[in-house]
């Protein structure tokens, strides 16, 4: 081992300013915050023509629905197969089950996991664990491309856990693997082209069936158990609805344009009411070579540069200056299905749900039967968008629930505040009390087909970041997760920061992104007009406007005392407990505000509204993912991605999860009560 290591990818180490690690813009996101923003065009000058248009034209099928319907929905939502019963006393409400006392923010120097008092920690599964029975167990000097492939992959995001067997002894885990950080994966003296295959395979999704002997209790994984699987970058996924077969799809590799091996750069996600997972494609362009990048390429972040990874090397399909291989972008950038409980089932990818760099989809089933996904586009400067099924949702047909997300509408968000001219740019809260006001779903397809001006349906579905410039939505703040809240239907949009807004040409401030060059980010509420998930208007608020009041800067928790709250910055994915309280993990805090990423418990209802308490704080580096609360039992679960992010080979910052391993190594984490698990039952 040496002392200092060359990086093999080299950080821009100058351009982050307010923002994540630069070795994480280099590696995760191809530095998309170094280059010009994606989205040039200048939808606001259509903006009222095309308001007024699509205010008369634009209905979804509104029927009388109320809030009393609304609650069966919610219950879909919550009964994943085996779930249990969510019955919650008043007192628990208020809440919820999982009591803690907040702890105190992080250094980011500190490379530490840490939990409130009374709860302990240790990890599910980690980089590298070996998922079947003759998988070799890690040895990180000796990774082979094979042993990796049956091993659990790298830089785990989206996390969900489900229920196998009414004792809750039997689960089964689903995690994304996001990304890799072959800087400190690898020994040096490591050959490129079997470092490039490794790191291939540690990305895409695994599946592993968890033990344990009772609720409340940690949970073990259990090697070679029926369900455990691997998805990777040759497990081949069908397309699904229109775009599906068409030429933008094609390849020489698949001239029918309906099959695709493997998923990019999974980043969150959503598990849906019949049990399978929804995975968000993110920032697939940095995979891609290409050298004469089109319009449409370069709305997506393609540029003319070569992809540091080097896939192309050995993989011509990487390889988009091709004429074989131009379409092969077109097939990244979607939502996923994956049945985690079929080890056979084919992945599927959904044309119908648009094409963007996707950070997930959660979905509401609505009082008519039909399922509402609702999804950011990670990037600065671009949109919201929601799905909505053409058929229904029917409890208890599995087979039939999973062909939901094939057909349907595709809408994208514009948001109006009702104090536009008061916004400065500084945070300040408007003098009615309040960043608020209305909004509307413009539907980018209707019954199906392209309701865009000048675009096939295909081009809406594959190019549908330039079909929404076309139809004048609200340019936000990188909105990543978004979420409906089972108890209440209202949707959270955590937009995570953006450091040009209001710079430059780009787009200024505006009520539902009141801050210019966003640093520490804000968390929008959306109500839907007569809680209809179907509906085509909604009101909106922002619940928080984030940052640490403690060093001055300008905040917004509904009201609720700044001086009471955790400092938090750069909200990324969000999660609810039983009662309904909305739980939010961080991505960026150490530049923001400079304590490490936490997981974070907000109350939304009554006096405590807008409090903010922090639960768990990640090692060095890292990020706070993919976050499950399982209040009833009084346990957590996180994602710990990228810890030690900006070391290198054998000068690492961080040694999480602290097993010996001279190396960090991505975990999923869980937090339970007491030492060894349900120390405080009630
Ligand atoms: Fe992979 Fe939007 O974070
Ligand atoms: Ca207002
Ligand atoms: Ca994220
Ligand atoms: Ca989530």
């Amino acid at each position: 081992m040496t002392l200092e290591s060359p990086r093999r990818f080299l950080p821009m180490l100058n351009h982050v300013k307010g923002k994540r690690s630069a070795v994480t813009c280099a590696l995760k996101c191809d530095n998309a915050c170094a280059k010009d923003v994606c989205n040039t065009s200048n939808n606001s000058y259509m903006r009222d023509i095309v308001s007024a248009e699509y205010s008369r034209r634009n209905i979804l099928g509104v029927g009388a629905v109320g809030a009393l319907t609304l609650l069966l929905g919610a219950n879909a939502v919550n009964q994943a197969p085996g779930a249990q019963a969510q019955g919650l006393s008043p007192a628990a409400r208020a809440g919820g089950r999982l009591q803690f006392s907040a702890i105190a923010p992080v250094q980011a120097s500190v490379d530490e996991f840490t939990v409130p008092k009374t709860y302990s920690w240790e990890p599910v599964i980690r980089w590298g664990d070996p998922l079947f029975r003759d998988t070799p167990d890690f040895d990180i000097n000796n990774q082979t491309p094979e042993s990796q492939a049956d091993q659990f992959g790298y830089n785990n995001d989206y996390l969900d856990i489900l229920p196998l067997d009414e004792k809750n002894t039997r689960a089964v885990l689903v995690a994304n693997h996001e990304y890799t950080n072959e800087n400190i994966m690898f020994p040096p003296s490591m050959d490129p082209a079997t470092v490039r295959a490794i790191a291939k395979n540690a990305h895409g999704m695994s599946v592993v069936e968890l033990e344990r002997k009772a609720e409340g209790f940690p949970w073990k994984y259990v090697r070679g158990a029926k369900l455990n699987r691997r998805i990777t970058m040759s497990t081949p996924f069908t397309l699904s609805g229109p775009a599906a077969g068409s030429d933008l799809v094609k390849t020489a590799a698949d001239p029918e344009g309906r099959t695709v091996l493997g998923t990019l750069n999974n980043c969150a996600g959503g598990t849906t009411p019949w049990g399978t997972i929804l995975s968000g494609e993110e920032n697939f362009n940095g995979y891609f070579k290409v050298t004469a990048p089109t319009a449409a390429q370069r709305r997506y972040g393609l540029t003319n540069s070569n992809p540091g990874r080097g896939w192309h090397l050995d993989e011509q399909r990487f390889d988009a200056s091709t004429e074989e291989y131009k379409n092969e972008p077109n097939r990244f950038g979607y939502i996923v299905e994956l049945d985690p409980m079929d080890p056979t089932s084919t992945p599927v990818k959904h044309t119908a749900m648009g094409r963007f760099k996707h950070e997930g989809a959660n979905v509401r089933v609505n009082a008519d039967g039909r399922v509402v996904a609702y999804m950011g586009d990670d990037e600065r400067f671009d949109y919201l968008y929601k799905f909505v099924s053409r058929d229904k949702y029917i409890e208890g047909n599995r087979a039939h629930n999973k062909t939901l997300m094939a057909n349907g509408d595709l809408f994208v968000a514009r948001f109006r505040g009702n104090s536009e001219s008061e916004i400065d740019g500084s945070g300040a809260v408007p003098s009615d009390g309040a960043f608020d006001g209305s909004g509307e779903w413009i539907p980018l397809t209707r019954n199906g087909q392209s309701a865009v001006p000048g675009m096939t349906t295909e081009e809406v579905l594959v190019y549908t970041r330039l079909a929404a410039d076309k139809v004048g939505p609200t340019k936000m703040d990188r909105p990543e997760d978004v979420e409906p809240n089972p108890v209440t239907g209202k949707i959270y949009v955590a937009c995570t920061n953006n450091s040009n807004r209001g710079v430059g040409s780009n787009a200024p401030a505006d009520e539902a992104n009141p801050r210019t060059q966003n640093r520490d980010g804000h968390i929008v509420e959306i109500t839907e007009t007569n809680n209809d998930a179907t509906a085509a208007t909604f009101n909106w608020n922002l619940l928080m406007v984030c940052g640490d009041p403690a060093q001055g800067d300008v905040t917004y928790f509904s009201g609720y005392p700044v001086d009471q709250v955790s400092p938090i910055s750069c909200p990324d994915n969000v999660a609810f407990d039983s009662a309904g309280n909305l739980w939010i993990s961080t991505d960026g805090a150490p530049s923001g505000i400079g304590y490490n990423d936490g997981l974070f418990k907000v109350q939304l209802e009554g006096a405590d509204r807008g409090k903010v308490e922090q639960f768990l704080s990640v090692p060095r580096d890292a990020e706070t993912c993919g976050p499950v609360i399982h209040d009833q039992e009084g346990m957590v679960f996180v994602a710990v991605q990228h810890p030690g992010e900006d070391g290198t080979w054998g000068n690492n910052t961080s040694l999480f999860p602290y097993d010996g391993t001279p190396a960090p190594r991505p975990s999923v984490v869980q937090v339970f009560r007491g030492k060894n698990g349900n120390g405080l039952r009630k």
